[in-house]
């Protein structure tokens, strides 16, 4: 294999590049970005590395979900915030169902850039290049928004630290405290018109929260207790920022993209020949590959051999979107092909990407049944193969919208208008999202109770 360098993707064959008009100026702004601070510290990703080296080995839980694209226009710390608290209360539920750690990583502080099918849309016979992030362009349907503007780097890198910074406070100051989450848990559930099916878990984690206070395991005791360790990731799409991120860590001597602690390859771009594969098998973060319904047996042993060549557990996180009505026929395959090249990998599910549907009204959706028959799919699948179905990834938010339809709160397709936000893909809101954390955790807990020999 040729030598790598931050910059050796440049000479590979590429996908979903944006056709800006001034690349001069772009080439400014990455010089620019070159002296901008890290925003993560390599021993940070090392941290996340050895987490999912456990998730790898069956000894812990993926959880990665946000955004399906960040935007400036939603840029707020309420929302920052309800995203961190969903995805603190999902892992406790999971952490109580599995019954194992759950690695907690964000796609947030940094999720700005979107690949798209087609390079172009069109609007009542007017055609004008597709929106791809609002790093790059405005989503606004005029010429001038559709543009891509290299100082939209600039103030996506600023988002994102601020973003984190946010996030670290949350994460270490007091407010991800065991007993709040729980606390923020106890009133969902009072509230969703599902309360009786999630009362029981519940009730159990407040028993055992209750039982460790009366062991002497309180905050003040076990100080671990009030903070949590919490991970960004975001697809590495536009690599030009992510090169320009790409820093030596002193005390490894090795390359890590410091935009994020994980960063993953879409299913647009997973050419084993292509630019950001070239990318991502240089730099020592954890790397996440999006497996689609069109990835074969031989393509993944390849892209395992490549990204990992080592074989660390921990390094590469495949992340599964075939679909509701795919997942049965496809995932057992790339298992099997897995396991005969003895690669170490985390399983992850993304119930999300392969169960896109469009509503009767116009709008991309997402029935919370689907995406819940995909990740079912999933758990029996690896169970089927006696493999660790290490994780989840979601696409999420924090706040009440009306993206996907389902769930208890019953959202119909005449929903959908009241709030529809995204900028990108349609996402679980925070209700549907803590409701698809109970329904696994109920599979979870149930063969965790079986392996252990009582009746669930
Ligand atoms: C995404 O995760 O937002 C995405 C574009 O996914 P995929 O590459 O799996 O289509
Ligand atoms: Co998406």
């Amino acid at each position: 294999m040729t030598q790598w360098s931050p910059h050796s993707w440049r000479m590979k064959p590429i996908c979903q590049v944006p056709d800006y008009p001034d690349h001069a100026a772009l080439e400014a702004v990455e010089d620019r970005l070159r002296t901008h601070p890290p925003l993560v510290f390599a021993g940070e990703a090392r941290n996340l590395m050895a987490g999912l080296a456990q998730v790898a080995q069956g000894k812990a839980f993926l959880l990665q979900g946000g955004d399906c694209a960040e935007s400036f226009a939603e840029f707020h710390p309420d929302n920052i915030r309800d995203t961190f608290r969903v995805l603190l209360q999902m892992a406790v539920v999971l952490t109580f169902a599995a019954g194992v750690p759950v690695v907690k990583v964000g796609r947030i502080a940094g999720q700005f850039a979107k690949p798209r099918s087609d390079d172009n849309e069109t609007r009542e016979g007017v055609t004008l290049p597709s929106y791809r992030g609002d790093n790059i362009n405005g989503i606004e349907f005029t010429p001038e928004a559709r543009i891509p503007d290299p100082q939209r780097l600039l103030q996506g890198y600023a988002q994102s630290a601020a973003t984190l910074n946010l996030l670290r406070a949350f994460a270490s100051g007091g407010y991800a405290d065991l007993h709040n989450v729980h606390q923020w848990m106890l009133g969902f559930i009072a509230g969703s018109p599902a309360s009786d099916k999630y009362r029981g878990l519940a009730q159990r984690i407040s028993e055992a929260l209750d039982f460790m206070a009366a062991c002497g395991v309180t905050p003040d005791s076990v100080p671990q207790l009030r903070s949590t360790a919490f991970y960004t990731s975001h697809e590495a799409l536009f690599l030009g920022y992510e090169q320009a991120l790409t820093r030596i860590d002193s005390t490894s001597g090795d390359w890590y993209d410091t935009s994020a602690h994980m960063l993953w390859i879409g299913d647009r771009t997973r050419q084993p020949d292509g630019a950001h594969v070239e990318f991502c098998r240089g730099i020592k973060n954890p790397i996440g590959l999006k497996c689609g319904p069109s990835m074969t047996d031989d393509e993944l042993s390849r892209l395992c051999a490549v990204l990992n060549p080592d074989n660390t557990p921990g390094r590469l996180t495949l992340i599964c979107r075939f679909g509701a009505d795919k997942v049965a026929e496809r995932l057992p395959r790339l298992i099997r092909a897995v396991e005969r090249a003895g690669a170490a990998v985390v399983w992850s599910c993304d119930p999300m990407h392969g169960n896109t549907v469009k509503s009767g009204t116009g709008y991309k959706t997402r029935p919370f049944d689907r995406i819940l028959k995909e990740m079912k799919t999933f758990f029996e699948v690896h169970r089927g193969e006696g493999t660790h179905p290490g994780g989840v990834h979601f696409e999420m938010t924090g706040q009440n919208v009306t993206e996907c339809l389902g769930g208890a709160q019953a959202i119909v397709e005449e929903d959908l208008e009241k709030r529809y936000h995204t900028h990108c893909d349609p996402r679980l809101n925070a209700s549907q999202a803590l409701e698809l954390a109970f329904l696994m955790a109920e599979s979870l807990r149930a063969e965790r109770m079986k392996d252990a020999g009582f009746a669930a």
